[in-house]
């Protein structure tokens, strides 16, 4: 396969940025990083009123857009309703049975006043925490911005996470109320997703509503703090003002794992936000006012919040939201709906693309799949051989195939290949405007090209983190992990064009199908059994979802290894953290790897696992 792929002129010539306006703009906007954001604040997004400056960068805090006053939704809905696109599908929603359900700009807002009334009229005010446990259905996207338009902060947990990991999040944001819906469906399967929040709060005296989604008229007992969606949402009037928020108000909490301890609380903040999510959708999309635009991502995760919810919103695009598996009922699903709704762009992760190309080509080719422009992937790195069947077989080489290195800490688009630029397989691509990454020793002593390191990020941008929830010190490593500079915990390497290619975590963080799990995390939920007595995990490689779990488990005398007990210690993950992050193997072990001050060394039990040298072991205990 070649390493490099130019975009055909016909994507180039349309493209809102050309190559030589990318280098152009790119430079300038590192040089004078305050006027290019200044510039794209204003032309791009409405204000209820200006900023006094830009960035406020003292280190390691910094504010963007200062003392400006803003609501995202008003960006997001009322200036698309005052403008040409009120009766422009938002989103057009399709469930496991292929059933769709449309909703125009106008209803939206519409929906999403009424429902902002009544958060109100359970006693949610600006500031207040909302937590989100819901299926990918236009009434999620309808409450996070409901949150958003009277300042409320919201916190979407995903709707697979188990009942203890939602309630850890909930007591942790302290949450006020708690959205829910009886059922999400997965491969055909109803999923109690009220039973888990039931579970989840029981006994907390913080929560005080818990409103639930009746879906399709079902019969549905409601318990005490149960209030039905639709019946607090339909007696509220449908106009709600916008409050008028500060650049700097939080806008959401997202949990997500660390390297060590619990999940910390991503807090982003509402103008910098904003103004990012909006810019990097237009621009690394190429999103025009025609496009049908599909990205796969579940709003529990960052994806969906930046370019489901938001920077889809902001430019008023259609979007697709799909609920149910990619691959349920039949393998050809997605292409079939690509087809039928003649999706322009389409953006969806590695894992995904892992999966249906295990399927086989006869699910792909009686699909007419020529809507398609841009392709792109995100949340773990793509193999060539991957990047190739995507790039030939669904975009018929004819498609622009962009890669997006970003996460959760960063809000929106970091590395990037952007449509207009040539593409080379397997690198995530070139930073964004603004964006001064690079590749770095463990001093932070600039590296040269084609050597391996750490990725950093020079300055703030718009869209970074601004604090974890309740936990400054750990906000504050990310900047002093490496002094000055951010440091995202990612092994990259920088080549002779300023390409960017990532190559995993450089900390304890496995990466499984693109979500994040802390080792530290998945080795206390495994030693939550009671007959473990010590336990390790390690990342090892998956054919299908990139990496997976390995657990070294030591048991505690009086037990002996079965498949009974490897089986009890799967369903202990699932029941602490999730599905997702249940180890595909457990091994029994008699003794784990330790330095003599008694530091478990993974390092060997990972060299071990891919065959390396396990390297000096004369600090090895046993
Ligand atoms: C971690 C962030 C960003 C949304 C989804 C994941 C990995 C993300 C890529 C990519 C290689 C990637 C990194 C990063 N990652 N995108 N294009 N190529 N690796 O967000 O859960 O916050 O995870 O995902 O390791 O640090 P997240």
């Amino acid at each position: 396969m070649p390493d490099i792929f130019f975009p055909s002129d016909a994507i180039k010539n349309q493209a809102h940025i050309t190559e030589d306006e990318y280098n152009r703009l790119y430079a300038e906007s590192l040089g004078d990083p305050e006027a290019f954001w200044d510039r794209v604040a204003r032309t791009e997004l409405e204000w209820f009123s200006p900023w006094e400056m830009v960035l406020d960068w003292q280190y390691p805090q910094y504010k963007w857009f200062v003392g400006g006053k803003l609501n995202i939704t008003h960006n997001c809905l009322d200036r698309h309703v005052n403008g040409i696109n009120k009766y422009k599908k938002a989103f057009i929603h399709i469930d496991e049975e292929g059933v769709e359900t449309s909703v125009t700009y106008m209803e939206l807002l519409e929906r999403v006043n009424r429902c902002a009334n009544a958060l109100r009229s359970l006693g949610v005010a600006k500031g207040d925490r909302v937590v989100l446990y819901m299926p990918l259905v236009i009434e999620q996207v309808v409450v996070m911005l409901a949150c958003a338009r009277i300042g409320a902060v919201h916190s979407v947990v995903f709707a697979g996470l188990s009942d203890k990991a939602l309630r850890e999040r909930i007591v942790d944001s302290e949450a006020k109320v708690v959205i829910t819906a009886n059922w999400t469906k997965r491969r055909g399967k109803k999923i109690d997703l009220k039973g888990v929040v039931g579970r989840a709060t029981e006994g907390l005296d913080t929560v005080q509503s818990i409103v639930v989604l009746v879906r399709d008229g079902d019969a549905c007992e409601l318990h005490t703090k149960e209030v039905n969606f639709d019946d607090i949402v339909a007696k509220q009037s449908a106009v709600c003002v916008p409050v008028p928020m500060d650049s700097e108000d939080p806008l959401f909490v997202l949990y997500t794992s660390g390297s060590t301890g619990k999940p910390k609380g991503i807090v982003h903040t509402t103008g910098g936000y904003s103004v990012y999510t909006h810019y990097t959708t237009k621009i690394v999309f190429d999103l025009k006012d025609n496009d049908t635009y599909w990205c796969t991502a579940d709003p529990g995760w960052i994806t969906g919040h930046s370019y489901v919810v938001y920077g889809p919103l902001s430019i008023g695009a259609t979007s697709l939201l799909v609920e149910g598996a990619p691959d349920y009922p039949k393998p050809d699903r997605w292409w079939e709906i690509i087809a039928k709704y003649h999706v322009n762009i389409f953006y969806t992760s590695p894992t995904a693309i892992r999966l249906l190309r295990k399927h086989g080509e006869q699910y792909v080719s009686p699909h007419d799949l020529s809507s398609l422009r841009v392709l792109g992937t995100v949340g773990e790195p793509i193999s060539e051989e991957v990047w190739g069947w995507f790039y030939e077989r669904i975009g018929k080489g004819r498609c622009v195939l962009i890669d997006t290195w970003w996460q959760t800490e960063t809000g929106g688009h970091m590395i990037v290949s952007l449509p207009s630029l040539p593409q080379k397989p397997g690198i995530a691509g070139r930073p964004f405007f603004g964006i001064e990454a690079d590749v770095v020793d463990v001093q932070g002593t600039r590296l040269r090209d084609g050597e391996k390191g750490l990725l950093v990020i020079r300055k703030p941008w718009p869209s970074a983190l601004r604090t974890c929830w309740n936990d400054e010190e750990r906000f504050e490593q990310y900047w002093s992990e490496i002094k000055g500079v951010y440091c995202a915990g990612d092994l990259a390497i920088r080549d002779s064009d300023g390409y960017i290619k990532i190559i995993g975590r450089s900390d304890d963080v496995i990466n499984i199908s693109g979500h994040r799990i802390g080792t530290a995390e998945a080795e206390s939920a495994i030693g939550t059994h009671p007959a473990v007595a010590e336990v390790a995990v390690i990342a090892k490689s998956h054919e299908i979802k990139g990496q997976a779990i390995k657990a070294f488990v030591v048991l505690k005398s009086g037990h002996s290894e079965s498949d009974q007990l490897r089986n009890e210690i799967k369903l202990q993950v699932k029941s602490e953290i999730g599905s997702y992050a249940v180890p595909e193997e457990v091994v029994f072990v008699p003794t784990l790897p330790k330095t003599r001050s008694g530091k478990i060394m993974r390092r060997v039990l990972r060299a071990q696992e891919s065959g390396e040298d396990v390297g000096d072991l004369s600090t090895i205990e046993d």
